[in-house]
């Protein structure tokens, strides 16, 4: 069965709320989601999962110190890991949500699958933006969830596709047989 893990961090809270709807989103397509803040990630989490969502607001256009401790960590100690998995970035942010790409930069680096489904906007320039989620969150990121859940569902494992090849050098060798035979 397809797992999919949520990995966040947030100061005000919207980042957490997103990963909560995100994971809702997800759980009406894919039974096994697992949401965890970079406190309560452990290495145990990455064991059997398809797909990542990683999650950070923007604050003065870059990540939070404790997602960028939590990368770095990640780097050193579990880029196998992470390698080859499918990784999305969300976050939430006020204008210039610069923590999106920075989080897909590094899930390339760490060479997983990146998907650049878009989150949506999360705000604009209005200072209650600091303190408040805005209610739309909620519905795009349920939807954002939905979306990433049917791309994990569609990914095939690395064994069905060894399976495949293995399938189709047999047809081919076959094949090759009977013409032969043929001739
Ligand atoms: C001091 C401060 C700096 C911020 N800098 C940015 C920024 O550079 N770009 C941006 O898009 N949003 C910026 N924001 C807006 C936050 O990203 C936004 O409030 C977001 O919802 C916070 O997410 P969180 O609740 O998960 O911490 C800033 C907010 C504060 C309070």
């Amino acid at each position: 069965m397809k797992k999919f893990l949520i990995i966040y961090d947030t100061s005000t809270g919207n980042t957490g709320k997103m990963a909560k709807y995100i994971a809702e989103g997800a759980q009406s397509v894919l039974a096994n989601v697992m949401v965890k803040s970079i406190n309560e990630f452990e290495v145990n989490d990455l064991e059997g999962v398809t797909g990542i969502a990683i999650g950070c607001p923007t604050y003065y256009r870059a990540l939070t110190d404790g997602m960028k401790n939590f990368l770095e960590k990640a780097a050193l100690e579990m880029k196998k890991e992470f390698a080859g998995k499918i990784g999305v970035a969300f976050g939430a942010y006020g204008w210039s949500g610069e923590s999106i790409k920075l989080l897909n930069e590094t899930m390339r680096y760490f060479k997983m699958k990146v998907l650049e489904i878009d989150q949506g906007t999360t705000g604009t320039p209005d200072e209650t933006l600091y303190l408040t989620a805005l209610s739309e969150i909620m519905e795009k990121s349920v939807n954002f969830g939905k979306e990433i859940a049917k791309q994990i569902t569609k990914t095939k494992s690395k064994r069905r596709l060894h399976f495949r090849k293995k399938i189709t050098e047999r047809i081919k060798k076959a094949r090759k047989k009977v013409t032969k035979r043929r001739a």
